[in-house]
């Protein structure tokens, strides 16, 4: 496993790099959606972190975001989001991430998010802990949900779909110390696993998003599952990360707003 943390380290840092350095350039920007965008840039990093994954391991699968699906059946599967928090990026606003994780006949054994605008690498293999810039994190030890600093996020879909987090977010809002919203998925789960944020949820994302720094919250003593309290898969499309002494509180507070909706 060390082989394939060092290389997605190093992958990570390259298209972060990449990105940090011409995030003041003028891009070209393309929409999938009405305000779901995507720049030249989240492709160029792609293909910077792809070339280094397929130089080391050139039998693996890739699932990336933007262009890259190589199926194949040797039960390793690279799942790689080039550039969390485009939208941010697109602005200039600095904060978004490079996420890289390996996925090993089912199951997350490596995640690494990088941070280009503050020089943080978060990592993670499955059972050794997880790391910042190479010292251990740890979740915060906070008990009580209205002293929590919470974040969210909420869909592309919003205006046109009724799943859009935001009966959660009224919920939630009223009952914590504060909720932000950094734009970027990863970032969000790494904040959880150094202690930075006691809790985060989302609604509708994508593996990409999330497998990287799920590892990371569970590798930092955290809790990850869905809405109902179940295990997290990282295909669910609902996440709720926390340092797990609040999960069960923010379970309540979700579930009630569920039942509701
Ligand atoms: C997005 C970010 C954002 C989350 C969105 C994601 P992208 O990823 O992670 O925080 O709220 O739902 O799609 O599009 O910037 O890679
Ligand atoms: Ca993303
Ligand atoms: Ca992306």
């Amino acid at each position: 496993m060390k082989e394939h943390l060092e290389v997605a380290k190093a992958a990570a840092v390259k298209a972060g790099t990449i990105l940090r350095e011409r995030i003041s350039g003028g891009r070209e920007i393309s929409y999938k959606g009405e305000i779901n965008l995507v720049t030249e840039m989240d492709r160029l990093s792609e293909r910077t972190v792809v070339e280094a994954i397929h130089r080391a391991f050139p039998d693996h699968g890739v699932l990336a975001e933007e262009e890259a699906q190589i199926e194949n059946s040797s039960g390793s599967l690279w799942i790689i989001d080039p550039l969390d928090g485009t939208t941010n990026y697109a602005h200039g606003y600095p904060s978004f991430s490079v996420s890289i994780a390996l996925e090993s006949s089912g199951e997350v054994i490596v995640g690494v998010v990088y941070d280009p605008m503050r020089d943080e690498l978060f990592s993670a293999a499955r059972g050794q802990g997880a790391f910042l810039n190479g010292n251990p994190i740890a979740v915060s030890r906070n008990d009580i949900l209205i002293r929590s600093l919470l974040a969210t996020g909420f869909p592309y879909d919003r205006a046109v779909s009724k799943e859009n987090n935001l009966n959660y977010f009224n919920a939630l809002i009223l009952v914590s110390q504060e909720i932000r919203r950094s734009g970027s998925a990863s970032l969000d789960l790494c904040a959880v696993a150094a202690g930075r944020l006691d809790g985060y949820w989302e609604l509708k994302l994508h593996p990409w998003d999330v497998a990287a720094g799920s590892l990371i919250v569970q590798e930092a003593g955290g809790t990850m599952s869905d809405f109902t309290g179940a295990r997290f898969n990282i295909r669910d499309k609902e996440l709720v990360a926390s340092n797990g002494r609040i999960h069960g509180l923010m379970l309540d507070i979700l579930s009630a707003v569920k039942r509701k909706a």
